[in-house]
């Protein structure tokens, strides 16, 4: 592992970032109890109430919950410093944002007014309180990091989609108002599927890939020269999308802009995959490679789409946007989430345990050792069943929109891929409360400066 640069002394307590990461899979299996539930209709229209619930459990529930989580672990681990006011903040943050998520795909389901106004309140409580954690920090002058640089760009990017989000909602609370949303769902969905996924994944792939799988660093000055253009690539097709500027030309353009610096980030992180020092097999690093190779295939079947290059494919144009949505949330999204949480989870627990046990010195000399490796605390037989768990069921789910016969085994497969993620983050967990309660049945280290 390549630990240069990292403060690893600037830790906050386990549990801070560790709550949202045991709470996320479970709203994976909401979302999977779902599709079982409501099968092939759900592949039927973008608009039914089923699809918006899922489609929030994962991308709320499951996708927020874990950024939120390693960025509360990740931070102070990079720059030096807590994120402050976490220890008061997260025990808000972090009910406000179960309870928002599940007010809000209950309220899509039941179409009941008062959860819409529950989501709106407790959502955007702890979307606030999150963002009032952060800026100090993102204000302040630090040396120059990468991660506070991309930090910033995810930071408004967060705050347009979360924030349009919200203003739907609020159309949804309230229908007598007459606001008129609808032409602002496909910015909300591509800010947040395009904008904030790519980011994260790019924030997450620059500090976690070269730190785990030991391959040269990122480039500084692609990633935030890649970050600005994106953001400027997206406002620019807002404009034209809002008819402020209408012009195929420049629409074109942008399309081709934004395909361009997509695939140079597939391309680019794919071959600093492909230099690692460290040739020893490791699963967790495919996660990554489905991850970057579903957005390319989501560049190639846009434009196959946009343009009928194969056939003309209007009858399946259902079928395309959840294709998309599919790509996008299960196999660029998901993919990288999953895999990282197979890393971040063993680093955390590890790092902890070895922290505590420098305190108990004596504890080191214990046999079996109990300061754990990363592979003892999630191990590669688990790592590689997640894998094909998960594969398995993001093959079953594209499939399931063409032939609908399958979209229950389809939901199965990602009930299984959630529940295994759930035992293998809890099983680490009760690893690391045994192992806490044996270090600290040895004396403690008095520190004696002889004053
Ligand atoms: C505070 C958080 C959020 C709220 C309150 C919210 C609210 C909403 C609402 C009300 C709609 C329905 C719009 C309509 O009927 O036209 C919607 C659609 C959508 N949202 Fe969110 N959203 C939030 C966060 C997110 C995030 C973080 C993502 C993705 C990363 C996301 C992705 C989507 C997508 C893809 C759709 C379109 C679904 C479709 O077309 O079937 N949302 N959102």
């Amino acid at each position: 592992m390549n630990i240069k640069g990292l403060s690893l002394n600037t830790i906050p307590p386990i549990f801070l970032p560790l709550r949202f990461f045991l709470t996320a899979p479970v709203f994976g299996i909401f979302a999977a109890l779902l599709v079982i539930f409501y099968g092939s209709e759900m592949w039927s229209s973008r608009w039914l109430s089923s699809s918006l619930a899922i489609t929030h459990l994962i991308t709320i529930g499951f996708m927020l919950m874990v950024m939120i989580g390693a960025l509360y672990q990740f931070i102070p681990v990079m720059i030096g410093q807590l994120i402050p006011g976490g220890e008061r903040l997260v025990p808000l943050i972090h009910p406000l944002l179960i309870i928002g998520t599940l007010s809000l795909s209950s309220g899509f389901l039941l179409k009941i007014n008062s959860l819409y106004w529950a989501a709106l309140i407790s959502l955007g409580l702890s979307a606030t309180l999150f963002a009032l954690s952060l800026l100090p920090l993102l204000v302040a002058r630090l040396k120059s990091h990468l991660i506070v640089f991309i930090l910033r760009i995810l930071f408004l990017v967060l705050i347009i989609t979360l924030g349009l989000g919200l203003y739907m909602l609020l159309a949804y609370a309230n229908p007598d108002a007459g606001i008129i949303y609808r032409e602002y769902t496909d910015i909300h969905a591509l800010w947040g599927l395009i904008a904030w996924v790519v980011l994260l994944i790019m924030a997450v792939s620059s500090q976690v890939i070269p730190m785990f799988f030991v391959i040269p660093e990122f480039s500084v000055h692609y990633l935030k020269l890649f970050s600005i253009l994106m953001v400027m690539t997206l406002s620019g097709l807002f404009i034209v999308d809002m008819n402020l500027l209408k012009n195929n030309f420049v629409t074109l353009l942008f399309q081709l802009l934004l395909s361009l610096e997509l695939s140079f980030v597939v391309f680019y992180i794919l071959s600093l995959i492909s230099r690692r020092k460290r040739k020893l097999p490791d699963v967790t690093i495919n996660f990554f490679r489905l991850s970057l190779l579903s957005l390319l295939l989501v560049i190639l079947l846009w434009w196959g789409y946009q343009y009928e290059v194969v056939l003309p494919l209007d009858s399946y144009k259902v079928q395309f946007e959840y294709t998309i949505a599919l790509l996008l949330i299960y196999g660029l999204a998901l993919s990288v989430i999953i895999g990282m949480l197979q890393k971040i989870v063993p680093f955390l627990i590890y790092l902890h345990l070895q922290n505590l046990s420098f305190k108990h010195p004596e504890s080191m000399m214990a046999e079996p050792k109990l300061v754990l490796n990363m592979k003892q605390i999630i191990s590669t037989l688990q790592s590689t069943v997640q894998f094909y768990l998960h594969l398995t069921s993001y093959i079953l789910l594209g499939v399931s929109m063409y032939f609908p016969q399958v979209v229950v085994l389809a939901g199965l497969f990602m009930l299984c891929n959630f529940v295994w993620l759930s035992y293998c983050l809890f099983k680490a967990v009760i690893i690391y409360n045994n192992n806490k309660n044996r270090i600290l049945q040895f004396p403690e280290m008095k520190m004696n400066f002889g004053f």
